[in-house]
């Protein structure tokens, strides 16, 4: 790769300095603790801080140890997370805290490659737990910190490529400092990547801690880069989402054990778009049929672009589970993907 690493020896006294200027105070940066630092780390893979924080403050008040976690009841976890999307996270953070009782004593390890071995834990998690709850010179290489590194090193390589992330971790890790640094220069080089270096249009190179430094900045690329080729494109699915009423309660049933959002519950739904006409036929039994508004849901690999139906019935079809507006709120995990089609709450 065509960077040349000495610019990250210099940028990370800076960014460390910057970083304990201005850092954010952050609920899990009051007491970062292995367990801590790891449950905000997982829910912040995809999903922005400020969405974060409620999510956080409520899953370590109901589960505040591993050993809570271990023991949790799946239908809980998923209550939990509901809205955050991304479940498989949530479903490997109790099997990791699993393992963690079982092998660690309930103490997540502080040495990188062990973190890995852990549901869900990869080279980004494994980083910064290390690197944050025990000051481990450990980078964690996240798509903020790899904008980051390729404006300032001015580098053009791809970084959808794995090899690029690999490099980056490597020249990170050669001028990586241990004790509290480490931990700052973690959150300091992503919170600039998150407030400063900005994706998508101007970064703010006035406010940025390298901008003497940066290579993007002096050959005027800071816009162009991060280079990411193409990704593939999403498949598309049409997607008819049946809500079926009798009195207080609507249908829901329970998703298959595997693939997409697994174990949660959904309206009953099918492919493809049906007309009034095919509802009816569906449920000849209903006492009304209304349309529903339509709605899209981007995952990662597909698009559910729905059409609806309201279907009153004088009994809900055996096979489904009746739930009331209490039980939506209060048990049920029902995924964002389907929450237009819910009843007002
Ligand atoms: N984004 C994800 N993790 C973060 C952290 N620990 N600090 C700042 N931004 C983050």
């Amino acid at each position: 790769m065509d960077f040349d690493p000495r610019a990250l020896g210099e940028a990370a006294p800076l960014i460390i300095a910057h970083y304990r200027r201005c850092g954010r105070m952050l609920p899990w940066r009051e007491s970062p603790t292995p367990y801590h630092v790891w449950i905000s780390e997982i829910m912040l893979q995809q999903t922005r801080i400020e969405a974060a924080i409620p999510y956080y403050h409520r899953f370590l008040a109901a589960l505040p140890t591993v050993a809570a976690l271990a023991a949790a009841e799946e239908e809980e976890l998923l209550k939990l997370w509901q809205g955050l999307g991304y479940y498989t996270r949530a479903r490997n953070l109790k099997k990791a805290a699993e393992q963690v009782m079982a092998e660690f004593g309930g103490e997540l390890p502080s040495d990188a490659a062990l973190l890995r071995k852990l549901p869900g834990v990869g080279d980004y998690t494994a980083g910064a737990i290390a690197s944050i709850a025990y000051g481990r010179p450990e980078p964690a290489v996240d798509g903020n910190v790899l904008r980051v590194v390729m404006r300032l090193t001015g580098c053009e390589a791809d970084v959808l490529q794995p090899q690029t992330k690999k490099a980056v971790t490597e020249a990170l890790r050669a001028v990586y400092p241990t004790g509290a640094d480490a931990g700052a220069l973690t959150q300091g080089i992503m919170e600039l990547g998150e407030t400063v270096c900005l994706p998508n249009g101007a970064p703010l190179c006035a406010a940025c801690p390298l901008a003497e430094l940066c290579e993007a900045r002096r050959t005027d690329r800071a816009e162009q880069l991060p280079n990411r080729s193409e990704k593939k494109a999403r498949r598309i699915e049409n997607r008819t989402v049946f809500r079926l009423c009798c009195g207080e309660t609507i249908a829901l049933r329970k998703r298959p054990a595997r693939g997409l959002l697994a174990n949660l519950w959904e309206l009953p739904n099918e492919l493809g778009t049906l007309t009034e006409a095919e509802a009816r036929a569906k449920y000849p039994e209903a006492l009304s049929i209304e349309p529903l508004p339509e709605a899209k849901h981007i995952f990662t690999h597909v698009e559910w672009h729905m059409t609806g139906w309201q279907v009153v019935l004088p009994a809900l079809p055996p096979e489904f589970t009746p739930a009331t507006q209490a039980e939506l709120r209060e048990r049920y995990a029902v995924p964002n993907a389907l929450r237009a089609y819910l009843p007002d709450r």
